[in-house]
């Protein structure tokens, strides 16, 4: 609990309302056709932050796999804990893209998700490849678990490259369309449809990645938002699953810009 750096304003299950306004309305528009310039125009972006945790927790996932000792039951149970807890992310992940964000796309610019749909159903095949290889190596004989540990490894190398590439491909590809065909507002808005979707409990394990994940900035303004808008618990919850992913300096750095607004 860390009530010092509470500020609870009122309760919303949309607790991170991409609307925090003023700044962000300023760049409200309405738009005709545009070629996109991801430097320069700034548009709301409804992928930024969240792939970021994602990167994080896959590359994370890949290094410790590749680390991990198989005659170590420690490391096994930890590397097994680790990748049910990507699939876990990913697939929410997944869902909350193909329920809230393809759906917006297709009805302004049909087949622009085609390559995406078509990445998912692999993505989907990936978690069953993991799921299957962490309940091999659990299985797996003394004899047998340097081998099938390799075999993990490979494969979340694989998910890896092929998440890489299509994270890249959504962040330049589905903002052009975004950007093309809605405002900012509207796009504020499928961003508060998905994260009311999301069931509080599960929101402490998604920001233990995205916030550590961010520059100092953007990690206090997303921490700001979530003490101004989500119960005291849920922050309190949240900020105490982040703090042991963030170095000492990143999480005085955090503590104290709360405690001073
Ligand atoms: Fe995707």
């Amino acid at each position: 609990m860390i009530p010092s750096l509470r500020q609870h304003k009122r309760m919303d299950s949309a607790f991170i309302p991409a609307a925090t306004a003023s700044a962000d309305a300023a760049v409200s528009r309405s738009h005709g056709p545009r070629k996109p310039n991801l430097r320069s125009v700034p548009r709301h972006d409804l992928y930024g932050k969240v792939h970021a945790g994602l990167r994080a927790c896959m590359c994370e996932a890949l290094t410790a796999a590749a680390r991990m000792d198989p005659d170590d039951p420690a490391d096994i149970a930890g590397i097994v804990m680790r990748m049910h807890e990507l699939v876990a992310l990913f697939s929410s992940h997944l869902a909350n893209e193909d329920a809230f964000v393809h759906p917006a796309m297709e009805a302004r610019r049909p087949g622009s998700t085609a390559r995406a749909a078509h990445d998912h159903a692999e993505h989907v095949a990936g978690f069953a490849v993991l799921t299957r290889d962490v309940d091999a190596l659990r299985r797996a004989s003394a004899h047998a678990r340097a081998d099938v540990a390799a075999t993990l490894c490979r494969d979340v190398a694989a998910f890896v490259a092929a998440n890489l590439v299509h994270m890249a491909a959504e962040e330049h590809d589905h903002n052009a369309v975004l950007w093309d065909t809605h405002t900012d507002d509207e796009l504020r808005a499928i961003e508060v449809s998905i994260v009311a979707s999301i069931p509080p409990s599960k929101v402490p394990a998604h920001l233990r990645w995205m916030v550590p994940a961010l520059p100092p900035q953007e990690r206090l303004a997303m921490m700001r938002k979530l003490r101004a808008f989500a119960p005291p618990a849920l922050f309190d919850a949240s900020l105490a699953a982040v703090e042991p992913h963030l170095r000492d300096r990143e999480w005085m750095k955090l503590v104290e810009a709360l405690s001073a607004a």
